[in-house]
């Protein structure tokens, strides 16, 4: 078949947003989301909720994404869908839903890995946005990721470090939770970062060996130092906030500079890109250009619509799989803890 004339569907299900894709060669016609509101007045993704809503939201999410493709779903030749990892609830309805159009419409199925999602993201065909030559290395951050990834070729990946514990996006989540701020607290705590002092206050950086990281101990000596200076002044948050936020983030891209810095110079590849929700971070973002001045880094974002959890970035991973006849059988199942 030609390379030059393929559809595909892109289906995302592993956490709390429900998205679908178009993807037609290696551009995006069509990039759908339903994020789940329900999960806010928790402050967290509750797995059961998100289930329930991937099932409601699935047959419309799917319409959308098929008419503002202005496609029918005969045109497509493959779907594609998130196999893993996630929440298995959540992953379940994409995996069957996936499974049964793609039986349905007698056309090859094909399973995503998530994060090699994240990562191939940069592959998407987008003017204005480079894609990084092999080898490169990525940093996928995100609610439910923390990983530095050594990136040889589209499916030659190595995971050389990760969080042992809390996931980055969760550091602001649960920082923000303590500070009386809504969920997901990162895209606020970014905000008012911008406007305080990021040396106001200190945070003790985790010791971690090798590539990983740590961020539980972070959060623990954020309640610790709240706790210890609302009692002094029961104020202190209110008059406070934006010093505290700048000083969290300043931690916490430290963290994550910290250890890009030695993984550049450990595997000497100087093209870094970045994926995952938290990739839209004004400090992470501030970091990684200084790294092009100061250590002759080229560094890859993506366009914001591909870094929080999408479909597109099922879509062009499909896209890649597909190129390569690359499918699934019928008989797969979903994985919660698919590795790279
Ligand atoms: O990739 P994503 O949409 O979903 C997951 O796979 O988790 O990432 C969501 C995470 C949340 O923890 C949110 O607080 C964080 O990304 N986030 C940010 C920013 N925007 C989103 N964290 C820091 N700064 C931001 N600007
Ligand atoms: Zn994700």
């Amino acid at each position: 078949m030609s390379s030059q004339n393929i559809y595909i569907l892109g289906i995302e299900s592993s956490c709390d947003d429900t998205a679908a894709s178009v993807i037609h060669n290696g551009k995006i016609l069509s990039n759908v989301i339903a994020s789940q509101k329900i999960h806010e007045e928790f402050g967290g993704v509750v797995p059961e909720l998100a289930s329930r809503a991937h099932q409601q939201n699935i047959v419309p999410v799917v319409h959308q994404a098929l008419a503002k493709a202005n496609i029918t779903k005969s045109q497509l030749n493959a779907i594609a869908f998130t196999r893993g990892p996630g929440l298995m609830g959540s992953l379940l309805v994409g995996t069957s839903f996936a499974k049964s159009l793609a039986y349905g419409l007698n056309i090859p199925l094909i399973d995503v890995n998530h994060m090699q999602g994240h990562i191939l993201a940069h592959f998407i065909d987008e003017e204005g946005f480079d894609k990084p030559p092999f080898p490169f290395l990525a940093m996928t951050i995100s609610g439910g990721h923390t990983q530095i990834v050594q990136v040889d070729n589209y499916f030659d990946m190595t995971v050389i470090g990760e969080t042992i514990d809390d996931a980055v996006g969760e550091a602001y989540d649960k920082s923000g939770k303590i500070l009386g701020l809504g969920y997901p607290a990162g895209p606020e705590i970014d905000k008012r970062a911008q406007l305080g002092n990021p040396k106001a206050f200190q945070f003790t950086k985790p010791k971690v060996d090798g590539l990983n990281f740590s961020f539980s101990g972070l959060k623990t000596a954020i309640l610790y130092f709240i706790q210890k200076e609302v009692k002094k002044n029961p104020n202190f948050i209110e008059e406070h906030l934006n010093d505290i936020c700048a000083s969290i983030q300043y931690t916490i891209i430290g963290i994550l500079m910290d250890k890009l810095k030695v993984a550049s110079k450990q595997t000497n590849i100087k093209h870094i890109a970045i994926g995952g929700g938290v990739s839209a971070n004004s400090g992470i973002r501030n970091a990684l250009k200084l790294g092009e001045q100061k250590f002759g880094w080229s560094t890859y974002i993506p366009k914001f619509e591909f870094t929080t959890d999408n479909a597109a970035m099922i879509a062009i991973v499909g896209y890649l799989k597909f190129l390569d006849d690359d499918f699934a059988e019928q008989n797969i199942t979903a994985s919660a803890r698919l590795k790279i």
